[in-house]
């Protein structure tokens, strides 16, 4: 088959989007987008309580027993927090997640989609030399599935280091229990200010 007739589209339409290896496409949506609006207050707002239940969580697991304690409570609970804030936010809602390109816990390694907005917030971050506040985008899955999709670039602040800063300020205990749960474990080193990773929240396409 001849190929080049849509291959002359997708150059003609400016190759607005992207086709994945995996059979995914992607297009980044602008902020003069008619979907752009909804998309960013819907995904500020559930982000924004992902975030809040997370880390509400974590400080009262520090307080009761220390990182350790919290540790092992984030790995417990950390997946199923999340994926409640799914669950309570309506249908609109289909799916929220953290990522990152250094992972603490491999379940939450990157999808196609992910890869490329991580990717994009390291060219921004080349470029401009700041994190940009939020990126959108639309997905098609290959079975046709459409979403929209709201990322928040999240930055590590001080109390963040107690679990992701310098290894060597951690207590014995510490260091043992994070490698007993993620032998894997990229998710160290960082300083404050350091982008971390970015939080996700997936909408259904109006
Ligand atoms: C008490 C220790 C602790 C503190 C404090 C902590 N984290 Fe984590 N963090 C973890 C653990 C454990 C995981 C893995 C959770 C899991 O199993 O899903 C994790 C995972 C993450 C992830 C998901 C990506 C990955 O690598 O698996 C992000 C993003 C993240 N942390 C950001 C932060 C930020 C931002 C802060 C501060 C606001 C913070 N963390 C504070 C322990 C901590």
């Amino acid at each position: 088959m001849n190929r080049l007739p849509s291959l002359l589209a997708g150059v003609l339409l400016g190759l607005a989007t992207t086709a994945s290896a995996t059979g995914v496409e992607t297009r980044w949506i602008g902020p003069d987008d008619p979907l752009a609006e909804t998309a960013r207050q819907r995904g500020g707002a559930v982000g924004q309580e992902l975030l809040q239940t997370l880390m509400g969580e974590v400080k009262a697991a520090l307080k009761t027993g220390g990182p350790v304690h919290a540790v092992d409570f984030c790995n417990l609970q950390a997946l199923p927090l999340t994926m409640n804030v799914t669950m309570r936010s309506g249908t609109d809602v289909l799916d929220v997640k953290r990522t990152s390109l250094q992972l603490r816990n491999p379940r939450n390694a990157p999808d196609p989609a992910e890869e490329e907005a991580l990717q994009r917030v390291v060219e921004i971050l080349e470029t401009k030399g700041e994190l940009p506040g939020y990126l959108l985008q639309e997905v098609v899955e290959e079975n046709g599935d459409e979403e929209v999709r709201f990322y928040k670039p999240i930055a590590l602040r001080q109390g963040c280091l107690q679990c992701h800063g310098d290894p060597s300020t951690f207590s014995a205990e510490l260091r043992e229990t994070l490698a007993e749960n993620y032998p894997d474990d990229q998710a160290t080193g960082y300083e404050e200010g350091d982008w971390r990773g970015l939080l996700r929240v997936s909408l259904a396409k109006p």
